[in-house]
């Protein structure tokens, strides 16, 4: 496995994988791997000839207030995992490889990036699509793997990919979870061993409304009243709950008559965890 550090050393080497008529998976990634992440390079190793995984914690998705600096960056524990699964190479580029000093270009979702999570994280989906429209014109994946856990950006990349005719295949693979049902994530280290029992509650709360509609309760008021309960009894504060469409991701009021998808976000301690469940 190799591991390049910029853009011009990648596309040397992924020249000589293309001339040989291989294909090339791409997982997009911001290191400090976790079982979640080795589904992805798996997947993508099964269905590909060669496998790219990249590390970059990029700078541009993360809020003035938020955990750029705290973000865990461990490359030589994420190199060997990504061997152990099946990558043949890390890119993990070097910031000027990325992003120039006077970088000015960015890519946008104006209709569906300050909903949700955008709206806690402004310029958060900006700086995601930016950063994966990079990602993906360095690599020119034939697929790139993304987990369904971070259900609004994939939602977004998957649009980004449709409204700017990227040649990449988006292909979306279920939450990875804990035995607990805590949907992974790298942020569960920041967790207390109390705060990451409680954030279970998360889960459970989405799989309480599943019930309920299985039930045929249709109401998204009394859904997302059932998820919140479920987390404010463990002792998480909601950010947000919202039951959104399935087919535009726009928020669906009152009786629900289309495919819907609740998503959650919610702070354990400081920590932010989101999750989501289709209905
Ligand atoms: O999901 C992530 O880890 C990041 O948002 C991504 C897609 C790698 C872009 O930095």
């Amino acid at each position: 496995m190799k591991i390049l550090n910029t853009i011009t050393d990648l596309r040397t080497e992924l020249a000589k994988t293309r001339k040989a008529g291989k294909s090339i998976g791409c997982v997009p990634t911001m290191g400090a791997l976790h079982e979640g992440h080795m589904a992805l390079v798996k997947k993508s190793a099964s269905q590909n000839d060669l496998t790219v995984v990249t590390i970059f914690v990029n700078p541009l998705q993360f809020g003035k207030n938020e955990d750029l600096d705290k973000y865990p960056r461990r490359l030589d524990d994420d190199a060997a995992l990504c061997e152990k699964h099946g990558a043949s190479i890390i890119f993990a580029p070097t910031m000027d490889s990325m992003y120039d000093t006077n970088h000015q270009t960015f890519v946008n979702n104006e209709a569906l990036e300050g909903l949700y999570c955008g709206k806690y994280r402004p310029g958060h989906f900006r700086g995601v699509l930016t950063v994966v429209a990079k990602l993906f014109l360095a690599v020119q994946p034939d697929a790139a793997y993304f987990g369904r856990k971070d259900y609004q950006q994939a939602f977004l990349i998957k649009k980004m990919v449709s409204d700017l005719n990227f040649p990449v295949k988006v292909v979306l693979i279920p939450t990875s979870r804990e035995k607990s049902g805590l949907a992974r994530s790298s942020r569960n280290e920041f967790l207390s061993p109390t705060e990451r029992t409680n954030a279970a509650s998360i889960y459970e709360g989405l799989c309480a409304a599943h019930e309920e509609y299985e039930d045929e309760e249709r109401s998204a008021e009394i859904l997302r009243t059932i998820v919140s309960g479920c987390i404010d009894h463990a002792g998480g504060k909601v950010q947000y709950v919202e039951v959104v469409s399935q087919k535009t991701l726009l928020p669906l009021q009152g009786e629900l008559t289309e495919k819907a998808t609740i998503l959650v976000a919610a702070h354990f301690g400081t920590t932010r965890l989101i999750d989501n469940l289709e209905l």
